[in-house]
């Protein structure tokens, strides 16, 4: 398809650097102490579009219905059910049933694409808004209820730096998506029992996590532990009272950063090394990544599901497509190559021959049929 993978990946990558610039930008706000001084409010909105980034991430990731998204979204639905009570509910709420299906993705779009962007939308309003009438906090030395230095005016340094900053995002972006498309894989299919789903990179530390839990203690790990640490993020500003903002001291703070971060890599890069020193799951990892490499080497095929609604649809889309249905038909080329030219059992399918040889070839093929 024309840039079909380039947009794609500018899609796919766009969504890891949001993650990322998330992170940085929670990171900032924690390291320089930002969040002090009557700036509860800016905090939770904050935090609440964090939560709305990574639902956004999660909705997304099962959108391309390939066997990488379809199984990875199959565990994250799962993982629900461990919270009691609520938890099978839960499952249901989000699959649109007990199984995954047409439903679940319906409404995985639905979310993604309209109610997930206009909470986002309302919550960057009210968070630019908070953040005016609270004003920026300024260096880390600075006391974030009366700033000592002068305000200075948004224009222009500080939009030529965001500019910069975007146009380079922008400009990398678009090299990676050219240079490097995001791989994309065979469409899903429920009943592959060997596929090993493994989520997008950010999710690791959570997939690995989970991992360690089973049984009555699912709970405490899969609920518990969690729900404290989203509390203990989400009450920063209500318990963190004092107004120092210097990072060096405030060692509890830093010490509680640095040990989250470990972790959370800690526990990715632990999820890699278990797949990879497992020889039956770093297998089967191989054997995907090349079944993924093949399907996405080959030519965009429209998926036919009868002969009769794909000629219809085919004579609507493209007139020419339609005069070589025609021919096809006459000439009953399709008691061999089957209707729409999908292939049988007696011969290969037709559809996206053209990229597979040249109109001249194509002649010769059919002038000459014994000659290649
Ligand atoms: C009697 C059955 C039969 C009929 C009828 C038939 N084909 Fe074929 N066609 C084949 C078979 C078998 C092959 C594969 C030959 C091979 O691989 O060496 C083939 C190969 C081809 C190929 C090459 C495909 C490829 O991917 O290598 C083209 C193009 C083609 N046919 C076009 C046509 C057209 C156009 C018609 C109608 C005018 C037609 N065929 C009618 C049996 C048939």
């Amino acid at each position: 398809m024309t840039a079909g993978s380039f947009l794609r990946s500018l899609h796919a990558y766009g969504a890891s650097a949001m993650v990322i610039v998330l992170l940085l930008h929670l990171s900032q706000t924690f390291i320089y102490g930002s969040y002090k001084g009557r700036r509860e409010i800016l905090w939770l909105s904050g935090c609440v579009l964090f939560a709305l980034v990574l639902g956004k991430a999660f909705t997304g990731y099962l959108l391309p219905w390939d066997q990488r998204a379809y199984f990875a979204t199959a565990v994250g639905t799962n993982a629900p059910t461990e919270i009691p009570i609520i938890g099978e509910s839960l499952k249901r709420l989000m699959r649109g049933g007990t199984e995954m299906g047409t439903l679940t993705i319906s409404r995985f779009f639905v979310a993604h694409v309209f109610l997930n962007p206009a909470f986002i939308f309302a919550l960057v309003g009210s968070h630019i808004f908070l953040f005016r009438k609270a004003g920026t906090a300024g260096p880390a030395d600075e006391n974030p209820v009366a700033p000592k230095q002068d305000p200075e005016l948004f224009y222009p340094r500080q939009v030529l730096m965001d500019l910069s900053l975007t146009a380079l995002l922008i400009l990398g972006l678009g090299l990676l998506s050219f240079f490097a498309p995001m791989q994309i894989g065979p469409p899903a299919n429920p009943a592959d029992a060997q596929y090993i789903p493994r989520p997008e990179w950010y999710y690791l530390p959570i997939f690995q996590w989970l991992k360690y839990w089973h049984g009555a203690a699912a709970v405490v790990g899969v609920l518990m532990i969690p729900t404290l640490l989203v509390l203990a993020v989400v009450a920063l500003p209500f318990f963190d009272r004092s107004l120092e903002r210097r990072p060096w001291k405030r060692p509890i703070a830093m010490a509680s950063y640095i040990f989250l971060i470990c972790m959370l890599v800690g526990l990715g890069m632990r999820s890699n090394y278990v797949d990879r020193h497992d020889s039956s799951v770093a297998q089967q990892l191989a054997k995907q990544k090349a079944e993924e490499n093949e399907y996405a080497k080959k030519p965009f095929e429209p998926e036919l599901s009868s002969g009769t609604l794909a000629a219809a649809n085919v004579a609507l889309a493209d007139p020419l497509a339609a005069k070589g249905n025609t021919v096809l038909e006459t000439q009953s080329c399709n008691a061999c190559h089957g209707d729409g030219g999908v292939g049988t059992a007696a011969a290969p399918a037709l559809v996206g021959v053209k990229y597979k040889f040249s109109a001249q070839q194509l002649e010769n093929l059919l002038k000459h049929p014994t000659a290649t």
